[in-house]
């Protein structure tokens, strides 16, 4: 079934991970999927991969911190495709430390990705959006932004935002026919997650009901629900994916 067919969608960090997953499943439903990462060489990489399944997929690199780089690339898919339907803010980052010992570049860093991005690349989306009247924005928070994380106080806060910033633009788009919702995932297999210690993985494994880490294409389902018709009448939700960790 193809539940997207002919959408156009930009997924921000997703030449990996769980932005590759959501491209993939998000080409499969047949939509044209635009990849925006950091670097071009792995950018060209996960285009390719997708176009030899068959699927329609672009590629554009930059930061979502820089607004000048997102004004180029949102323009280029404008021009290119005439409009945006998706936009999925997945582009993230940990730098983990405690409170006592957390550097200001470290809150600084994580803000600027996980908050700032997200705040450039809603805005360009909107605008194009907004005159179409119709779209699709979904933030791809954490279980940490619903319960906090020792050591996360960084990305805890700017999950945590993302999660405030999706109640307010859905009550400000709603009156264009713009939806925007929130995604928290919780302990998914990536390399995000393989950074941490065998013990925390197992302790989480035990504390999380369905006793295991998600995959990447267990987010990527809910995300295709957010996008599509089948939640047409949704927005302003965060809906948690994580084998019943925060059940909120
Ligand atoms: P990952 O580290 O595997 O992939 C993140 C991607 O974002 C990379 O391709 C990276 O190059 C890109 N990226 C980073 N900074 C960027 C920037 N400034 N501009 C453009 N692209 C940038 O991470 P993963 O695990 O796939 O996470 C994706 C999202 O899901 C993140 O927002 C993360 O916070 C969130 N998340 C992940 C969980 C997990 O268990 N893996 C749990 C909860 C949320």
């Amino acid at each position: 079934m193809e539940r997207i067919k002919d959408k156009i969608a930009i997924i921000t960090g997703s030449a990996r991970g769980i932005g590759f997953s959501i491209a993939e499943m998000f080409a499969a439903e047949g939509a044209t999927v635009i990849i925006l990462d950091l670097n071009a060489e792995a950018v060209d990489e996960a285009v390719q991969k997708l176009v030899n399944l068959g699927y329609k997929a672009d590629g554009f690199t930059g930061n979502v911190t820089k607004s000048e780089d997102m004004e180029t690339a949102f323009n280029a898919v404008t021009a290119k495709y005439s409009k945006i339907d998706i936009l999925v803010n997945n582009a993230g980052i940990t730098k983990d430390n405690l409170l006592l010992r957390m550097k200001e570049e470290e809150w600084d860093a994580v803000i600027a990705v996980n908050l700032r991005g997200t705040f450039i690349c809603t805005q360009k989306a909107f605008k194009v959006m907004m005159k179409q009247r119709s779209g699709s924005i979904i933030n791809i928070a954490s279980v940490i932004g619903l319960m906090g994380n020792a050591g996360q106080a960084n990305y805890a806060a700017t999950k945590g935002g993302m999660i405030a910033f999706t109640k307010s633009c859905a009550k400000e788009f709603a009156p264009r026919n713009i939806r925007v919702n929130a995604v928290a995932p919780g302990f998914i297999q990536t390399e995000m997650t393989a950074k941490l210690p065998p013990e925390v993985v197992e302790s989480y494994g035990k504390a999380i009901p369905l006793g295991k880490m998600g995959l990447p294409s267990d987010v990527a389902k809910l995300c295709l629900f957010f996008a599509g018709d089948d939640s047409a009448y949704i927005t302003g939700q965060t809906l948690a994916v994580d084998g019943g960790l925060t059940m909120y």
